[in-house]
């Protein structure tokens, strides 16, 4: 399929999990791929190689999103790589265990400004090249089923997951005159290295499939399928809501 042709996308957080499904997916369905991460390593590597094997072009940028320099110059460099971006997929981001009491400044700033801020101030410098350019835009921003669902011992995450639930709310409604779209993906368990420990602890992971209806975790690929779907113009009228990945576990109720 080449529904993403001649267009470009910006992956952020693209080296591995989730974030690297969605650029290999994108680039699939016949986009360019911008790939981001903290530093480039073999992995990045490994999909500029796969995705030019596509037919497809790629190229990495190294950039640590949580710090508004570093993002707002991110996305201007994603821009010059090949003269113009069309697609923003805002998928880093990190998450905390701790009790809430212990939580220090350090670790809130952590968590938020990676989920949130880092968001805020990207999706700004895409909306201003938008406008200056008269373009159009689409922004898929990687939420969590968290940001409906409680998760004690991650209260940062659930803030940042829930402030991006209004955030995407709040701007679908102020830049759908310009022609820009803005919605959130919610994935549910996936099968990434952000869920490593509840993967490799049998009783942890026993605990997490009882709540999911289809008694299983997702892939990567599940997820990226669902973006490339808000990304196309399939979904030319859709905007300001979230789309869950979940195997049915948000709004899972069972009688014992
Ligand atoms: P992951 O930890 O496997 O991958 C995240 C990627 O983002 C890594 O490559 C990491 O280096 C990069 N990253 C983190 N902070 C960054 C920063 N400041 N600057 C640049 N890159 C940064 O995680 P996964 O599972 O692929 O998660 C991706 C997104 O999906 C996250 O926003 C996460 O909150 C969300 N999500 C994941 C779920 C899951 O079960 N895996 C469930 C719900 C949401």
């Amino acid at each position: 399929m080449n529904r993403f042709e001649n267009k470009i996308a910006l992956v952020t957080g693209s080296s591995q999990g989730i974030g690297a499904a969605c650029a290999l997916r994108l680039a699939a369905d016949g986009a360019d791929i911008i790939l981001n991460g903290r530093k480039l390593d073999e992995r990045g590597e490994d999909l500029i190689k796969q995705i030019t094997a596509m037919g497809r072009r790629a190229h990495f940028l190294a950039a640590d999103v949580s710090h508004m320099h570093n993002v707002v110059n991110l996305v201007r460099d994603a821009i010059a790589v090949y003269g113009e971006l069309d697609i923003l997929v805002n998928n880093a981001g990190v998450e905390k265990n701790k009790d809430f009491w212990d939580v220090t400044e350090e670790e809130y700033d952590f968590v938020m400004d990676t989920n949130l801020k880092g968001i805020f101030f990207g999706i700004q410098t895409f909306v201003k090249y938008c406008m200056s350019n008269k373009r159009g835009g689409v922004i898929i921003n990687m939420s969590s089923v968290h940001e409906e669902i409680v998760f004690p011992h991650f209260a940062a995450y659930c803030a940042s997951k829930g402030g991006l639930k209004m955030l995407t709310r709040n701007l679908a409604t102020e830049l759908a005159h310009l022609n820009i779209r803005v919605n959130n993906v919610a994935p549910g368990a996936i099968a990434t290295p952000i869920n490593k420990k509840l993967m490799d602890t049998p009783e942890l992971l026993e605990n997490v499939l009882d709540n999911i209806p289809m008694k299983k975790m997702g892939k990567p690929e599940d997820v990226a399928a669902l973006v490339a779907f808000l990304a196309s113009d399939d979904a030319k009228y859709v905007t300001g809501s979230t789309y869950f990945v979940d195997g049915g576990l948000t709004y899972h109720y069972e009688e014992q």
